[in-house]
C-alpha cells in the first residue's frame, strides 16, 4: 500500500479532528493508499510541537506556505478560523493539493464562489467540513424521505442550539470577527447544510437576526470591553425549492443547551425526528395507525446503516462526534482514489453560504429575499 500524504494547518478543536480521522480512517476503512500524518503548521509552535508529538506527525512547521508548498502533502487540510480559509484554501489549489476544509467555507458567499471557481478550473477535489451529514442515520433519513416513505414533505423545523457565548463574560474571538463571521455562520451553517442535505435547494428567506451580548471582555478577565455587531441568536423562515416551507434557527446563548442539532420533518405519510444529542437514534412516525399506537418507532444505528460496520460489528453500541469526521476523511480519500462524490463539496458549501449571507441581508432589510 503506497500513501497519501496530509498535511494539516491548524491544531485546534478541529486539526485535532482531522488528525484523528485521517488516522483512523486508514485502519477502518477499505483505501488503496494509506493517509499518512505527513505536515502539522499552527502558528502557535507549542500546539504545533504538541499535534507531532501525541499523533504522529512526520514533521512540523509555523509556516503553514511551508506545508502547502511540500512535494510530500497530497491532501492539504484547513483547519484555522474560517477568515483564513480563503487565502489556504487558493494557495493549496495552486499548489496543486487537495483541499478538505472546514466549514463554513468562507467568511463571504464571494470569496466561497472564488474558491469553487478555482478548485474546478485546476479539477482539484475538495471535501468541506460539514460532518454531522456523515451520520449514518442521516443518510437513511435521505432515503426515506427520497423514496416516498415520508409522503408529501409539508415542513422542516430545525434548529442549531449550544451555549458557549451565553456567558456575557466569554471574550471576543475569531467567531466575533464582523466580516462575516456570527452565529448564523458558524452553527446555522450546520442546520442549512442539513436542511438542503434532506429536502434540496432553499430557494427564498426571511431572517431576523439579533445580537444579545452587546460587548464583550476582549480577553477574559479584562475590563476593556469590544462591541460585538454579529448575530448570537439568527431565526429564518425558509421556502425549499420543492415547494414545503421551514423554520431554522440557530442560537450559542441557548443555555443549557451543548449539541442541539436537530430537526423535525413532516409529511402526508409520516414524520422524522432527529437530534444530536441523541446521534444513534432516529424518530419515525408512520401517519395512519390505530389511534392508540400512535407514536415515534426509535430507530437505533447499527451496521445496516452504513458505514457503521466498519466500527463496530454490533447495534447500539454507537458512533461519536470523531467517527462522523472518521467518515467524512474516509469519503474524500475513497474519492480522490476513484469512488464516488459524497460531498459536500466545495460547490455545496458555497450554496451554504449563499443561504447565510441573504438571511443576513434578509434581517437588515426585513424582507423575503430569493437566495441567488
Ligand atoms: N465541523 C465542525 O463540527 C466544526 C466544529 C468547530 C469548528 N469548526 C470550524 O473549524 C475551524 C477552526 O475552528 P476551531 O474550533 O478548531 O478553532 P480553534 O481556535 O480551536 O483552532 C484554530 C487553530 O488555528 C491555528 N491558527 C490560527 N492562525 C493560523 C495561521 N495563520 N497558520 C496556522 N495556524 C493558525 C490556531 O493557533 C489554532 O490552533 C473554523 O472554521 C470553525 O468554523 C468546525
Amino acid at each position: 500500500m503506497t500513501g497519501v500524504g496530509v498535511g494539516i494547518i491548524g491544531t485546534g478543536f478541529m486539526g485535532k479532528a482531522h488528525a484523528l480521522a485521517y488516522r483512523t480512517a486508514a485502519s477502518l476503512f477499505p483505501l488503496r493508499a494509506r493517509p499518512v500524518l505527513e505536515m502539522v503548521a499552527d502558528v502557535d509552535h507549542a500546539a504545533a510541537e504538541r499535534a507531532h508529538r501525541s499523533f504522529g506527525f512526520r514533521r512540523l512547521t509555523k509556516d503553514w506556505r511551508e506545508l502547502v508548498a511540500d512535494p510530500a502533502v497530497h491532501i492539504v487540510c484547513i483547519t484555522t478560523p474560517t477568515a483564513l480559509h480563503y487565502e489556504m484554501a487558493l494557495a493549496a489549489i495552486a499548489a496543486g493539493k487537495h483541499v478538505h476544509c472546514e466549514k463554513p467555507l468562507a467568511e463571504s458567499e464571494a470569496k466561497a464562489g472564488a474558491m469553487v471557481q478555482a478548485a474546478e478550473a485546476a479539477s482539484i477535489r475538495t471535501q468541506v467540513g460539514f460532518n454531522y451529514l456523515k451520520n449514518p442515520l442521516l443518510g437513511l433519513a435521505r432515503e426515506m424521505i427520497a423514496g416516498g416513505e415520508l409522503g408529501e414533505i409539508t415542513g422542516f423545523r430545525g434548529s442549531h442550539a449550544e451555549d458557549y457565548m451565553a456567558d456575557p463574560e466569554a471574550p471576543f474571538t475569531w467567531r466575533l470577527d464582523p466580516a462575516g463571521a456570527g452565529v448564523l455562520a458558524d452553527l446555522g451553517s450546520h442546520i442549512i447544510g442539513l436542511a438542503r442535505f434532506l429536502l434540496g435547494p432553499i430557494t427564498a428567506v426571511i431572517a431576523d437576526l439579533e445580537t444579545v451580548v452587546k460587548e464583550r471582555p476582549v480577553v477574559r478577565g479584562s475590563a476593556e470591553r469590544r462591541a460585538v455587531t454579529v448575530d448570537d441568536i439568527a431565526r429564518l423562515t425558509v421556502r425549499f425549492a420543492r415547494g414545503c416551507g421551514g423554520t431554522i434557527e440557530a442560537s450559542w446563548v441557548a443555555t443549557g443547551r451543548t449539541m442541539q442539532l436537530g430537526f423535525e420533518i413532516s409529511g402526508t405519510k409520516g414524520a422524522l425526528a432527529f437530534t444530536q444529542e441523541r446521534l444513534n437514534e432516529l424518530l419515525f412516525h408512520r401517519a395512519g395507525g390505530p389511534a392508540s399506537r400512535r407514536g415515534f418507532l426509535r430507530i437505533e444505528a447499527g451496521p445496516e446503516h452504513p458505514p457503521y460496520g466498519f466500527f463496530c460489528p454490533a447495534p447500539g453500541h454507537q458512533l461519536g462526534f470523531n467517527d462522523l469526521k472518521t467518515i467524512e476523511a474516509a469519503d474524500f480519500l475513497q474519492m480522490i482514489e476513484g469512488g464516488p462524490a459524497k460531498g459536500p463539496d466545495f460547490r455545496e458549501g458555497w450554496e451554504i453560504q449563499k443561504v447565510v449571507e441573504t438571511a443576513v441581508r434578509s434581517s437588515r432589510v426585513r424582507a423575503w429575499l430569493s437566495v441567488p
